[in-house]
């Protein structure tokens, strides 16, 4: 007996065998050869593989997770986000000349339009900067109309770089606007991170040079934040990217999902749950109330991950490292004790809820400077290179066609439209 499976349908006595692919995955076909009208019921995708991948590997029992086979302890140690950007997208690491190029490449568009400045000048004051970032980035798609060439190889590069390089140009701009300071422009002469921070914190000295642990520290967590399979608004992006819709408004798709809290938008989430507990010994109140199903214990949890997610144990020491510069943050404490309450606690084990990506990144962001606002968007310029590695994978997929999930239709059968006086309620 090989690895195969026997589908049985008990109402006509057909049956079917598959093989089970190495990666334990049966094709749907054999369902629609049994009865082309039977459906599986998968909402949230947990038994559903959407697509083939070759860009990460996560391995949620293991703790496992790699960009292109590289784990990402190493990329993390030795790598920059610029060059596992262009890992993602090409599949490769990139060779010294290759890498100068792609550098130079992304260094030379980091300015955007100026009518892309007075677009972000229209927003409502306090409007919050992750709903500018989505709505702008979708707005470049009016700048660049011949990114719609999606299957010109050399255009689809421009757009890539393009996104890649004006992101923290973006990011940062929507910060300056959030707190009424003028935008500061990219300066070329520094590096990708270093840039940002320069749009982001410069006054009026004639250089900004962010401090080169609190550059790299960033730099990490870019890195870690990179790409993660297919998650919510890589999904979003295939999704909008299988309708061939231009790669900025798949990628503000893609934003959009990110904001949620409970994707990108829990790093944020985490940081007012620990503001609110407020001390150590305010924890095990909060988990008895967690356990209650009244609210989450935001950072905890992954749909993947049954075990540690290997990015938190990086960032864990991240965090160590802004913290000897710029001094600790008090709510570290409180993390540190409801880590310490939950890992020891049946009602998260057995449920195998661990410490996930956004359970330390928030801390460090806080003890930067960062508002919590910026949070989700400091994911968001990161994965804006795992969001097109997928689009690209997606284009030159022969299996794939428009997303175009089936439903179960539970509403009314037929019925005839009534008078406004014959229909019920006021
Ligand atoms: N706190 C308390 N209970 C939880 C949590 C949590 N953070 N996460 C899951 N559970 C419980 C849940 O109530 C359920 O219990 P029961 O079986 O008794 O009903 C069980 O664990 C399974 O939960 P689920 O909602 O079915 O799991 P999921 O795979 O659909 O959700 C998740 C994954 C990440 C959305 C969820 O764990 C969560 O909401 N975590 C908090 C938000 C968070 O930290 N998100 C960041 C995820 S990592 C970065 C990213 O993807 O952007």
């Amino acid at each position: 007996m090989g690895d195969t499976v026997t589908f049985t349908d008990d109402r006509t006595g057909k049956s079917v065998t598959v093989p089970v692919e190495a990666d334990n995955t049966i094709p749907s076909s054999a369902l629609r050869q049994l009865d082309p009208d039977l459906r599986v019921y998968d909402p949230a995708f947990f038994s559903t593989a959407s697509c083939t991948s070759a860009v990460t590997h996560v391995d949620g029992d293991a703790g496992i997770l790699r960009y292109r086979g590289y784990p990402i302890e190493e990329l993390a140690e030795r790598s920059d986000y610029l060059e596992v950007a262009l890992l993602l997208l090409t599949g490769e690491l990139p060779g010294a000349e290759a890498l100068q190029r792609w550098r130079q490449e992304i260094t030379v568009h980091t300015y955007v339009h100026e009518n892309v400045k007075h677009f972000m000048q229209q927003f409502h004051h306090d409007a919050h900067p992750m709903g500018m970032l989505v709505s702008t980035v979708a707005a470049l798609s009016t700048f660049y109309p011949d990114a719609k060439d999606i299957f010109d190889e050399d255009v689809r590069h421009k757009q890539i770089v393009r996104l890649i390089a004006k992101m923290p140009t973006l990011a940062a701009f929507a910060h300056r606007y959030s707190v009424g300071m003028p935008f500061v422009y990219p300066d070329n002469s520094l590096d990708y991170t270093t840039n940002f921070l320069s749009m982001m914190w410069k006054v009026a000295e004639p250089r900004y040079d962010a401090h080169p642990v609190l550059s790299r520290a960033l730099d990490v967590l870019f890195v870690l934040h990179a790409d993660h399979e297919q998650n919510c608004s890589t999904t979003a992006m295939r999704t909008v990217g299988s309708a061939h819709a231009d790669p900025y408004s798949a990628t503000a798709a893609a934003a959009a999902a990110l904001y949620g809290p409970r994707h990108g938008g829990a790093n944020e989430a985490v940081i007012h749950m620990l503001e609110g507990i407020a001390t150590p010994a305010g924890v095990p109140a909060f988990i008895e109330r967690v356990k209650r199903g009244e609210g989450r214990l935001m950072g905890f949890g992954h749909r993947v991950y049954k075990n540690y997610d290997p990015r938190a144990r990086i960032i864990k020491r991240t965090a160590d490292e802004v913290f000897a510069v710029v001094g600790s943050n008090p709510l570290l404490d409180v993390a540190l004790a409801l880590e310490e309450v939950a890992l020891g606690d049946d009602y998260f084990t057995e449920r195998q809820l661990y410490p996930n990506v956004d359970f330390y990144s928030g801390l460090i962001y806080q003890a930067m400077g960062f508002p919590l606002e910026m949070f989700t968007v400091l994911f968001a310029i990161p994965r804006t290179a795992g969001w097109l590695a997928h689009w690209v994978e997606l284009l030159g997929d022969r299996d794939q066609r428009i997303a175009r999930p089936r439903q179960r239709y539970i509403g009314p059968g037929e019925r005839h439209y009534p008078e406004l006086a014959e229909r019920p309620g006021p």
